[in-house]
């Protein structure tokens, strides 16, 4: 069984308490339904014939609540330790730097503000030396099989309506960066460039 995970997250500036509170419980719902799921599918594998549909159906869905229970844990984690610049001196600085020069972040925000429910996501691929940036549609489609993730940016809907309205991506999407603790990124990145 999964456990939901706990954060410490301090109070950030543009995102509401409320708004994270609520983004919190919906994280936990990713945990709860992750682990119903599993009981289910062994539920119904006793009679495969008799549960087909349903068999078929939640072990789509298995990823979806996977996903979103994962992605949610890099995102709220991101925040914890409070606002911390990217040191351009570190290992991942002067990566990103060398990759993307002046425009990772204006290319990163361009991804987020992509219409419909996803993520902006970053992966390091350690085999090839490579960053690779990318949208994942929801949580479960999109993804690059097998790279490890540096940053998760939530852009559904839920993670900025409260504060900033159905219109208020953008809005949003500076905020989390004025909150974002790089850091956490750059110990990720030694993580995974190490393997
Ligand atoms: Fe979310």
């Amino acid at each position: 069984m999964y456990q939901e995970k706990k954060f410490s997250i301090p109070a950030l500036e543009g995102i509401s308490q409320k708004s994270v509170d609520e983004h919190l419980s919906l994280y936990a719902g990713y945990v709860k339904n992750f682990n119903a799921i599993g009981d289910k599918l062994v539920e119904y594998a006793q009679d495969s014939e008799k549960h087909a549909h349903a068999l078929s159906e939640l072990m789509r869905r298995k990823s979806f609540e996977f996903d979103g229970m994962r992605l949610h844990e890099l995102y709220f984690s991101q925040f914890e330790g409070g606002a911390k610049a990217l040191n351009p001196d570190s290992v991942f600085g002067k990566a990103l730097q060398a990759a993307y020069h002046e425009y990772f972040l204006p290319y990163f925000t361009s991804i987020g503000n992509m219409r419909g429910p996803g993520w902006a996501m970053l992966y390091y691929d350690p085999v090839q030396k490579e960053f690779q940036a990318g949208f994942a549609g929801e949580q479960h489609q999109g993804h690059f099989v097998t790279l490890p993730v540096i940053l998760a940016l939530d852009v559904w809907e839920h993670a900025y309506l409260l504060d900033y309205g159905a219109t208020g991506k953008a809005k949003y999407i500076d905020a989390f960066f004025k909150n974002l603790n790089w850091s956490v990124l750059e110990a990720r990145f030694d993580t995974i460039a190490q393997q």
